[in-house]
């Protein structure tokens, strides 16, 4: 198991330009399984998630070819296979998001089923559900998802809650199906609407894309099409409290600060001013942060990817800060750490308080989750003396080369 060694307090200046958006990559590397033909992606992140999705997808029967960095080639000439195996699904929930493609193009899957994880039990019935009221029938068997259709109908679905895979799966299954689908209580977040754009270049008709009602006239005829992937709001939301974190001196490139206005708005109540000008981010940072409440909500809410490392940010602001955690029911997991680091963060049940104003001090620390494990690295950099962060394969699915990007900006950090 890797780490990283970081020695913190390190002067931290520079540019840092913000990558393709992890969760928008992973489902529309799905979309390439909907129709035969050759598809070109850019703006794709180089990660551990990435990769283990195009695994997937060459075990399925596509043929994947890299013709830049960040850039691919993917060839369907025909799914091979409807199974997404253990191995595959295990290595990453997302690999659930073929079930979709492949019920709407081969009206049949066979899905490993996904496992709960660090930040929660993370159930998928919500997409089965849906599933099944377009007519698909659902058998669990053996740990696997059995999907079959005769025909997929397009029906109105009202989400209990709102699901970003979910509403992506079924967008994917729907675009394929016969007739309209509605989708009440879409997800609305961009990674979402980047799909639908994807779809609708495809030849699908979507409407109502960034709104939580989505309207979907079922289309047989699908086409491959190039696209490039948006920017990462999450890693672009991190560099900004970095940037916070360290004086103002970081400038952050490529970032879309419309798919973080709740975000921002935080930091701004914060004291921290965040502005955009020619097509850079610009951080300026008070001398005293002020405390603030926050509660985490499906977009355009404040995100939960940013929940963990917006606690860092609190634990160097006066007086006491609230958090609310309303998306997954066990992501605090990042709290022992940083505590184990000098923050004084207290958990009740979904809130938590943080006590701010707290020196941090380098400590061995184990990153639970990808964005836990980013919030114990902006602590580490902030910190005294040194602070070894274990099992950073959970940031390495999220974030590309974070430790050459820190580096670049002055950072001391290693791989131990
Ligand atoms: N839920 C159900 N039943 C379902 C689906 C969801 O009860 O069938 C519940 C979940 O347990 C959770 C809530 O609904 O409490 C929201 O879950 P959602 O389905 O929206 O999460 P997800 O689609 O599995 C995506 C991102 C996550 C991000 C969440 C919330 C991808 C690949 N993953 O997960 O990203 O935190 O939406 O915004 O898009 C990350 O990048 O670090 C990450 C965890």
């Amino acid at each position: 198991m890797a780490k990283y060694i970081i020695k913190g307090k390190k002067q931290l200046a520079g540019e840092l330009e913000v990558k393709g958006a992890k969760n928008a990559a992973l489902p529309i590397l799905c979309a390439a399984i909907l129709a035969k033909g050759r598809y070109h992606f850019s703006n794709i992140p180089e990660l551990k998630d990435v990769e283990n999705m195009l695994n997937l997808l060459r075990h399925l029967g596509l043929k994947i070819e890299k013709t830049a960095p960040h850039s691919y080639y993917i060839l369907n000439e025909g799914v091979k296979t409807l199974e997404a195996p253990y191995d595959l699904v295990k290595a990453m929930r997302a690999s659930f998001l073929v079930i979709g493609p492949l019920l709407g193009s081969q009206k049949e899957a066979r899905v490993s089923m996904p496992g709960g994880c660090a930040i929660g039990s993370r159930p998928v019935n919500f997409h089965l559900q849906a599933f099944e009221k377009m007519g698909a029938k659902i058998v669990i068997d053996h740990g696997f998802v059995l999907a079959n259709a005769e025909t997929l109908n397009g029906t109105e679905i009202n989400f209990p809650g709102v699901t970003v895979t979910g509403t992506e799966n079924l967008v994917m299954a729907a675009v394929m199906a016969k007739g309209k689908t509605i989708i009440n209580n879409a997800a609305r977040e961009p990674e979402v609407a980047d799909l639908c754009g994807l779809l609708n270049k495809m030849g699908a008709k979507i409407t109502g894309i960034g709104s939580d009602r989505l309207e979907i006239d079922g289309t047989v005829e699908l086409r491959a099409c190039d696209y490039e992937i948006i920017s990462d709001r999450v890693e672009a939301g991190t560099f900004i409290i970095l940037s916070a974190l360290t004086g103002g001196k970081i400038e952050i490139k490529n970032a879309r600060l419309q798919h973080l206005s709740v975000f921002v708005k935080k930091l701004k109540e914060m004291g921290v001013d965040v502005a955009e000008k020619n097509k850079t981010i610009k951080i300026n940072v008070p001398e005293k942060l002020n405390s603030i409440r926050v509660q985490t909500e499906p977009y355009p809410g404040f995100p939960t990817d940013l929940q963990p490392q917006l606690m860092v940010l609190l634990s160097q602001a006066e007086g006491e800060s609230a958090i609310e955690e309303t998306i997954f029911e066990n992501r605090f997991m990042h709290v022992q750490e940083l505590n184990r680091l000098g923050a004084r963060i207290q958990v009740e049940g979904h809130r938590a308080v943080v006590y701010g104003g707290k020196k941090l001090i380098g400590a061995e620390v184990k990153a639970t989750d990808l964005r836990a494990g980013a919030a114990l690295v902006l602590a580490g950099l902030i910190a005294e003396n040194t602070t070894v962060i274990n099992e950073i394969e959970h940031i390495e699915r999220g974030y590309e080369d974070l430790a050459g990007r820190l580096r670049a900006l002055g950072a001391d950090i290693c791989l131990g």
